[in-house]
């Protein structure tokens, strides 16, 4: 090899390495903001991220952590004996429960036992998922001793991190705003629904399935979707869920040239898509016993 070509090899490592190190910046995603821990009276205590997927196989139950993970993301193709409809559990809870606003698992742990306005009782955990099978999911509740609902609480006490008893994730589920102070416009809604939310809901509020069948955008109405019981029927449930999660990978703070919703918007379209037919939930007439009904309950 003469000195020219040895220089034109090193001329193109150094090209080839530069360019690598400057792509390997786009190849890693970005961390994870912390978010702030705070104490019962709201006194900042600590810092949390997410746990890292892979850092679960360190876990002594990794097992049945991993095992409620995949319970919680197919849950109608691993239980079908009680889910009703074809959802699963993380079509509502965005992220594997990670998204603050997303309907997070990350405080469910901490929280529980917890009053719960709709029965008037105090419920446990397995309670409240049973709740979410009987009307999210259209089903049965499981065994509250099995291995399944064990597996499941596993991977939202895994999901807390290391968030002690007493303290909370400095987060909201959701963001609960006035829905009743904005006037619901259906027709409007429809052509919002039309325009933003059809090409992977469907026409019809039917979702689509992939060739295994199960969903890959998960059905709106429909004998497929959550029942007339559940909170996402409820408009003051529905409109902030939209509001932050939908369209789906678009943020409030999107960038430029994105189409993000309006409070107004969320409004409209939950106002045009929760009415749609949908199952019904018998049991709904035991909810809020002895209180008034909030003024969004479903009695039809
Ligand atoms: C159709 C949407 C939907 C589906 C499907 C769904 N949920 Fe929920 N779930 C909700 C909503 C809405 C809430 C109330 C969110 C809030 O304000 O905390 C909720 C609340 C919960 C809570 C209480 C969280 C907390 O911190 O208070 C748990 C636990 C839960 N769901 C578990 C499940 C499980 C397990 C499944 C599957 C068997 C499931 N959900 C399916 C919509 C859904
Ligand atoms: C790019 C595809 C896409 C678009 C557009 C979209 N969604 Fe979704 N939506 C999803 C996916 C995917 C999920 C399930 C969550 C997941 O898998 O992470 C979901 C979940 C939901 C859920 C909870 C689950 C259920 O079946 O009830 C509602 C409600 C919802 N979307 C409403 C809307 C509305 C209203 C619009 C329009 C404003 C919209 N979505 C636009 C993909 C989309």
């Amino acid at each position: 090899m003469n000195k020219g070509t040895v220089s034109i090899i090193a001329i193109a490592v150094v090209v080839v390495a530069a360019w690598m190190w400057n792509e390997s910046r786009y190849y890693d995603a970005p961390a994870t903001p912390a978010l702030t821990v705070v104490d019962a009276d709201g006194n900042a205590v600590g810092e949390y991220r997410p746990p890292l997927a892979r850092d679960m196989l360190a876990e002594e139950n990794a097992d049945s952590i991993i095992y409620g993970m995949r319970l919680l993301n197919e849950t109608a193709r691993l239980l079908p004996d009680n889910v009703g409809n074809g959802l699963n559990c993380n079509s509502c809870h965005m992220a594997q429960g990670k998204r603050p606003l997303g309907a997070p698992y990350i405080n469910t742990i901490n929280d529980y036992p917890k009053f719960m306005g709709r029965p008037q009782a105090v419920l446990n955990i397995q309670e409240r998922i049973n709740g979410c099978f009987r009307r999210s999911m259209n089903g049965t509740p499981i065994d509250e001793s099995s291995e399944e609902m064990q597996a499941m609480v596993d991977y939202m006490d895994w999901l807390r991190g290391d968030v002690e008893k007493g303290h909370r994730v400095d987060i909201k589920n959701m963001e609960y705003f006035k829905v009743a102070e904005y006037t619901p416009d259906p027709v409007r809604g429809e052509e919002i629904y039309v325009q933003q939310c059809a090409a992977c809901h469907g026409a019809n509020g039917e979702g689509m399935k992939d060739q295994f069948g199960d969903f890959i955008f998960p059905a709106l109405w429909g004998d497929e979707s959550f029942n007339l019981g559940a909170g996402m029927a409820r408009m003051s449930r529905a409109s902030p869920f939209v509001l932050h999660n939908m369209p789906i990978g678009v943020g409030l703070d999107a960038p430029l040239g994105q189409i993000t919703l309006s409070k107004q918007d969320a409004v409209d379209v939950s106002a045009y898509f929760t009415v749609k037919p949908r199952p019904d939930f018998p049991d709904k007439i035991y909810d809020w016993p002895g209180v008034p009904k909030p003024a969004d309950f479903r009695s039809h």
